[in-house]
């Protein structure tokens, strides 16, 4: 059986590359598109280095629209993937792919999820916090930002010293090493 995995992301978009590559060796799970909300995120230019479309759709037409519904659907996409998607995902989106969308969130929830929590933002409350540790979550995506139930956790710890930017690092090692594993598992168990 084939597979349409669509991945969203906003910004960089080194999991979306990653999470590609990983499966570049499977004939049954395509990628055929990256949508963005940002025109000039940097995801678009990693997906033109792997030879996978862009799209990009406004804030606007994502919320207010069915834009973003109509093009899953001429896609063929069976499941979304956020990596580093910053919007919340509309309700008719939701819908429409019950337990078919995948977020990762930088942070072990519930704490430091919600609305403003992403990216930098999150490894900067957590060192201002002197947290311990801090991890990755990876969850079903519902009406709420970081609510929908979660997967899996993986933790770090913080050395005393370490900045935002070091606990960024290894956020990120923790991502790569899991996110598309456990994608590749949901995928085959349903
Ligand atoms: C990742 O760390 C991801 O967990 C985070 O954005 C980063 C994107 O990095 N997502 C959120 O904060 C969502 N609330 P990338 O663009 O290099 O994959």
């Amino acid at each position: 059986m084939n597979i349409n995995i669509a991945i969203l992301a906003s910004g960089s978009g080194s999991n979306a590359e990653r999470i590609i590559e990983y499966f570049s060796e499977r004939k049954d799970i395509h990628f055929p598109l990256i949508i963005t909300n940002k025109v000039d995120a940097y995801v678009r230019i990693r997906a033109e280095k792997l030879g996978i479309p862009s799209v990009f759709l406004s804030k606007t037409e994502i919320c207010q629209t069915d834009a973003l519904l109509q093009l899953l659907k001429d896609n063929n996409i069976d499941w979304l993937i956020l990596a580093g998607f910053l919007l919340l995902i509309p309700p008719q989106i939701i819908q429409a792919f019950p337990n078919r969308i995948i977020n990762i969130h930088p942070a072990l929830l519930p704490k430091y999820g919600g609305k403003g929590m992403y990216g930098m933002r999150v490894h900067e409350a957590v060192i201002a916090n002197h947290e311990a540790e801090s991890g990755i979550s990876i969850h079903y995506v519902n009406e709420h930002y970081d609510e929908g139930n979660i997967i899996i956790q993986a933790k770090c710890k913080i050395d005393k010293n370490d900045t935002a930017e070091d606990l960024a690092k290894k956020i990120h090692l923790l991502e790569y090493e899991y996110f598309p594993k456990t994608i590749e598992e949901l995928i085959i168990k349903n």
